[in-house]
């Protein structure tokens, strides 16, 4: 633990007090004592954009939770990463995602809505969002219905990252999504096919062809034939 000073700022996390440098995060200084703060819209890869609010924590039991992944410890706070209302704010957090958007291919996700007992019927008139699967292109597919607006593709795409700026946000309110800009398909978009996007998402939204031919039951042939590239994008990537 580094010694405190000027910089340093001391405080107590579940009980135990701890010293960090000024500018550090709750969930960073969560981690380094081992404390695991779940995340969604949270990556390393990403800048924190406090979206999700799943990693919300009480601070000396303010009347509003704390995002972990975007607040800095304060001096002499007291705080708890995990406790009655935060298993609350957390479970109705991952209930109203889930009655918004299928979330069952991510895991994650998955494990946290068994750790804090979701109840999957908890709002049973909400809509899910309907989108069709977008595939337009030999790499790879973008399921919208799996998606929580987390944003880490875009911002692995653009700034974080890849410096590519292929995707944007797409229409308002309800119907928002991840697109490219104009809706254009991916083909005639900026992507380079790097599959950043893929590996930050946090669900099944955006999925390597090859992989999605196998859950669809394509054969080889098949799957082989879905993946080729068209001859045209082949020459502008030589
Ligand atoms: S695969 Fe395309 S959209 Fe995804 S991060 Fe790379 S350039 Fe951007
Ligand atoms: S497609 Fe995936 S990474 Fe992109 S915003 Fe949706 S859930 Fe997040
Ligand atoms: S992980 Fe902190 S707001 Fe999403």
């Amino acid at each position: 633990m580094p010694e405190a000073d000027d910089n340093m700022i001391t405080f107590t996390l579940d009980g135990e007090e701890i010293t960090v440098p000024e500018g550090t995060t709750l969930l960073e200084a969560a981690r380094m004592i081992g404390k695991e703060i779940p995340v969604i819209c949270y990556h390393d890869a990403t800048t924190a954009n406090g979206l999700c609010r799943v990693c919300v924590v009480d601070v000396n039991g303010g009347r509003l939770l704390q995002p972990a992944c975007i607040a800095e410890c304060q001096h002499d706070s007291i705080v708890e990463t995990r406790n009655e209302r935060v298993e609350r704010n957390r479970r109705t957090i991952l209930e109203m995602l889930n009655s918004a958007v299928d979330l069952s291919q991510g895991e994650a996700i998955q494990e946290m809505m068994m750790d804090y007992g979701v109840d999957e019927s908890r709002f049973p008139d909400a809509k899910r969002r309907e989108h069709d699967i977008h595939d337009d292109n030999p790499f790879y597919v973008r399921d919208y219905n799996q998606c929580v607006l987390c944003w880490r593709c875009v911002q692995v795409c653009a700034e974080d990252a890849q410096y590519t700026f292929a995707l944007t946000l797409g229409e308002r309110g309800y119907d928002t999504h991840v697109a490219t800009a104009f809706d254009i398909g991916m083909m005639d978009s900026p992507c380079v096919f790097c599959g950043q996007c893929i590996g930050v998402c946090p669900t099944g939204a955006l999925k390597p062809k090859t992989e999605w031919g196998l859950e669809q039951g394509m054969s080889p042939d098949e799957i082989r034939q879905m993946t080729r590239i068209p001859r045209r994008r082949k020459e502008n990537t030589e």
